[in-house]
Order: structure tokens, then C-alpha cells, then sequence
């Protein structure tokens, strides 16, 4: 039987060198070679080379050799591939073995193919998207938590993460200002965080106006509305639309110069409401005015929900702490640990004033689902099995403290003001007020500041992305990693420089 090609191989670039000479591929055994077994025998053996792994340990052993050479050169690699390494990743454009392969071979081709190909997020001079780094006991908290490899769905199916989980749920209320009781659903990231916010809005909202709509969908429900900002995320539209409520129904309020959203222009709010505010604009990283605009919202009864996937943890700081004043009026948070907690991915948490909203839109059931008197962690999920995550979170915010976490921040956004600085002096307009670790910056025209962009990225000293501000190019700089030192922001500031001069600016 032959295997079909993957569906979408990745582009070849025309400019791309040959392939490096691969290696030989791991070993495919020839089914039509090896001895038969019967099904008995086949099933023991392959436990016995699983028990002989976890017996042995070399394999792990060889995968934290591998993993620490790599931790050892992460300040000093390419920040993102170069063309070799990414013509290598040919390796893993093989078909479907029949037959499987010795483990340790799968390790050598995941390091010798893989690892040159990485980005490398977790060193200093990586500045794209919102992308934190990881903070090294979060990494060995969640090593040791793969090897529990625990499902917080249930407290039966895992006690201690149960127990973990409630800590965690219990610190980020506090840590964060908000209100006391604040359920925290533990998930991949913020696109599943805000999902789960407007589900439970969804639920209360509908809810208040006699409508169950777990029971009786959306069809004939009562028509609720969005109001979000014209620069809010374009995960909430995609929950918006995952939720049933409409992209058409979005009502679309225009943002200020720094992405903020118009206070003085959000229309009259209802019961049937949900407003969308975000802390952190991904591009300027600008707040939106909660203390006015959550006021309002209760007011009215409607529900507010605050996008803060990288910036809510300005509520932790004294420093960033006027950034999100009246956050704590809201009625739901999304979050992420992943951002500028600097835990590995995916971490993302849902937070939510009202538990009995949030639980009653993840509602689920089943004859073998065994409730606890304790933490069920699936109640606050759209998903039943999970990672341990929370164990990341909790080991972050245990090593750092309320201290930590507002030096962390502050080392964050001391660099970004530090970028900001040499890029201006280096010739490059900075677009926006530099307020939460985010700095946008342009040179000239479109085509030249895209050009640098490209120049920067292809050198590969660091890495930063693309966006469209106001309507022109510009250069996202996000510090969003613990790793990031001066010296390292002042490596990339001469990297743009030089980029910047050699396409004539
Ligand atoms: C403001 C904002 N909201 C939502 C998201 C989506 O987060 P995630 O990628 O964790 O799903 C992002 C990602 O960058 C973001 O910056």
C-alpha cells in the first residue's frame, strides 16, 4: 500500500539552497522481512521495548542531553532558521511507516532536523507576536508534569491537580484585583479563554431573559448584541462566530490614535449587551478605559468582557497598575501564561466574576462522570482531558511573587522603552506611546520599511513581525521575553540599524 503525500507540502522557495545531505533516515523495518508474530506475541513485545525504555531511561536521558545542548546555545542561536535548516525539515516529509521505528533514531531525527529549525522564542532577541519566552522552573515544573501526565478534568482523575488548580484559581484573583470567588477555567490560550467568556455571557445573558440556551440553541433566542472595538483582537470575531452570535452583529466602535476603543462613541448598552474591551492592544499595546466604560456596562446590565492576553497582568504591578484601572468591574477576563508570564506554551485561563455563568455554559454530563465536593476542572472548560497547565502557572507565579511578577514586567517594558529609544535615535519613526512592552516603528515608505523588516528577519541576530497601523507598514517589536537583556535589545537595535542603512534610509 503506498501512503499519500501530506495534503499541503510545505512551499518550495525557488531561492532555497539544495538540501543538506540528510542523514540516513531512522530505520524503516521491512514488514515483508521480519518474522511473523502471533498477535501475543507482537503485543509483548512491544511492551517489553516500552518497559525496557522506562527501565533503561536512556532515551530520556538522550532527549535531556539534547535538550540542554540546546538550552546551552539559545542566546547565541539564529533567532529564526536559516534556508539549510529549513530545507532540512524535508526529513520529516516522509510517509506513514507501516512498521515503527527504534525511538532513539525518532530522537536524533527530532534534534538533527528540528532543532536548527526552531525560532528561537526562549532566547533574547525574538520580538514577534506577543510570544513569551519560559521561565525555567515553569519549563521543569511542566518536565515533571509530563511524566505525571495527569488530566485535570476530574478531582478523581487527578487529586493533585485538582488541589493545584484551586491554588492557582484562588492566586490569580488576588494577584490580579478582581473580585474574590473569580472562576478560572485553565486552557490552551486566549483564542479558547474569550471563547469561553462569551460562552458564559452567552449563557447569562440569554439566561436572564428566560431563555436556556443549552437546552434551546440560538434559533428564536432573544438577539444579543457585541460591541467591541474596531482593533479588538481577531480572536474575539472568531469567538463571536464560533458562539452563534454573528460577525454581522458585531457593532464595531472606532478606536483613538493608540488603538484604544472610544469611550465616547460605544452606543447606548443593554441587558442584551456584550461589551469587549481589551487590556493591551497587540499592536500599541494600548488599554482600553475600563474604569468608565465598566461602570457603564453594569449600569446597563450588560456583560463586559476584557481581552488581556498579554496586558492583564498590568492589574498585578504597582508600576503598569493605572493601565487597567476598573478592570475589576468586568464581568470576565481571558489571559495568558504563555505571554508575558513567560510560562511555556500552551497556557491560556479564562476568568470569570460569575462561576455559576461560566459552569452553567461548559455544563456537560455522562453516566461515568464522577462530580467531586472538590475542584472539577472540566466545569470550567470547553474541553474534558487537558494538560496539566496549571502546574506551569502555579510554578511561575510561586517562584516569582507579587515581586517577581512586577519585575518581570518591568524588565519588560524598561527594554521596550530602551528599543524604542535606539531605533528613534537609528533613524525610524516610533508610531506609537510606548505604555506596556509594544513598540511599532516605520522608515519612510511602505516598501523600505518593509524591506528592513525582511533584512532584519533574514539576518537573523533577531526577529520581529509585520503589521498595518493607520493605514501604513509598520515594524511590531513585542518584549515579552524574561531572557531579554539590555545588551541584547542594543544587539537588535544595531541589527535594524544596519538593515535600515543598507536599504538606504
Ligand atoms: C490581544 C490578544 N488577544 C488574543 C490573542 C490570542 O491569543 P492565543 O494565541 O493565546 O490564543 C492574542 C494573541 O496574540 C492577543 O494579542
Amino acid at each position: 500500500m503506498t501512503t499519500p503525500r501530506p495534503q499541503h507540502p510545505a512551499p518550495r522557495r525557488s531561492d532555497a539552497p539544495p538540501a543538506r545531505p540528510q542523514a540516513p533516515r531512522p530505520p524503516i523495518a521491512d514488514a515483508a522481512a521480519a518474522p511473523e508474530l502471533s498477535d501475543a506475541a507482537a503485543q509483548e513485545a512491544l511492551r517489553a521495548r516500552m518497559f525496557a525504555q522506562l527501565e533503561d531511561k536512556g532515551l530520556f536521558r538522550d532527549a535531556a542531553a539534547r535538550a540542554f545542548a540546546y538550552l546551552d546555545t539559545i542566546m547565541e542561536r539564529r533567532v529564526f532558521p536559516d534556508d539549510a535548516a529549513l530545507a532540512g525539515l524535508a526529513a520529516f516529509d516522509a510517509p506513514l511507516p507501516e512498521r515503527g521505528a527504534p525511538a532513539e533514531a525518532l530522537i536524533e531525527l527530532l534534534d538533527r532536523a528540528g532543532s536548527p529549525a526552531t525560532v528561537a522564542q526562549l532566547g533574547g532577541r525574538y520580538f514577534g507576536f506577543v510570544n513569551g519566552s519560559a521561565l525555567p522552573p515553569a519549563l521543569a515544573a511542566r518536565w515533571l508534569t509530563d511524566v505525571w501526565d495527569q488530566n485535570p478534568a476530574l478531582h478523581v482523575i487527578s487529586p493533585v491537580l485538582g488541589r493545584i488548580e484551586a491554588t492557582v484559581e484562588a492566586w490569580l484573583a488576588q494577584l490580579l484585583g478582581l473580585p474574590r470567588g473569580t472562576a478560572a477555567g485553565f486552557v490552551s490560550g486566549s483564542s479558547t479563554a474569550i471563547f469561553a467568556g462569551l460562552a458564559a455571557a452567552r449563557w447569562r445573558l440569554l439566561g436572564r431573559a428566560g431563555w436556556d440556551v443549552n437546552r434551546k440553541g440560538l434559533a428564536g433566542a432573544p438577539a444579543l448584541r457585541v460591541v467591541a472595538g474596531e482593533q479588538a483582537h481577531g480572536t474575539v470575531a472568531k469567538a463571536a462566530q464560533l458562539l452563534g452570535l454573528g460577525l454581522d452583529n458585531v457593532e464595531r466602535v472606532p478606536a483613538d490614535a493608540e488603538g484604544r476603543i472610544r469611550a465616547d462613541l460605544v452606543p447606548e448598552l443593554d441587558e442584551r449587551t456584550i461589551l469587549i474591551l481589551q487590556a493591551g492592544n497587540v499592536n500599541s499595546g494600548a488599554f482600553d478605559d475600563f474604569a468608565d466604560l465598566c461602570a457603564r456596562a453594569r449600569a446597563a446590565g450588560a456583560w463586559t468582557h476584557v481581552d488581556g492576553a498579554f496586558g492583564l497582568w498590568a492589574a498585578a504591578t504597582r508600576r503598569f497598575a493605572h493601565l487597567t484601572r476598573g478592570v475589576e468591574l468586568a464581568d470576565s477576563w481571558s489571559v495568558d501564561g504563555h505571554k508575558t508570564l513567560n510560562t511555556p506554551y500552551d497556557c491560556g485561563i479564562a476568568l470569570c466574576a460569575d462561576p455559576e455563568a461560566l459552569i452553567g455554559a461548559m455544563q456537560t454530563d455522562g453516566a461515568y462522570i464522577h462530580w467531586s465536593a472538590e475542584r472539577d476542572g472540566m466545569r470550567t472548560t470547553p474541553e474534558m482531558s487537558r494538560r496539566a497547565r496549571a502546574v506551569e502557572l502555579w510554578a511561575a507565579l510561586a517562584f516569582l511573587g507579587r515581586e517577581g511578577v512586577e519585575t518581570l514586567l518591568g524588565a519588560l517594558h524598561d527594554n521596550a522603552l530602551r528599543f524604542a529609544d535606539a531605533l528613534r535615535a537609528a533613524g525610524f519613526e516610533v508610531l506609537n506611546e510606548v505604555v506596556f512592552n509594544q513598540v511599532l516603528v516605520a522608515c519612510g515608505d511602505d516598501a523600505r520599511t518593509e524591506a528592513v523588516m525582511r533584512r532584519v528577519q533574514r539576518e537573523g541576530e533577531a526577529w520581529a513581525g509585520g503589521t498595518t497601523w493607520r493605514g501604513c507598514k509598520a515594524i511590531r517589536i513585542s518584549v515579552c521575553s524574561w531572557a531579554t537583556r539590555p545588551q541584547d535589545v542594543d544587539r537588535a537595535a544595531a541589527a535594524f540599524a544596519r538593515a535600515l542603512r543598507a536599504e538606504g534610509g
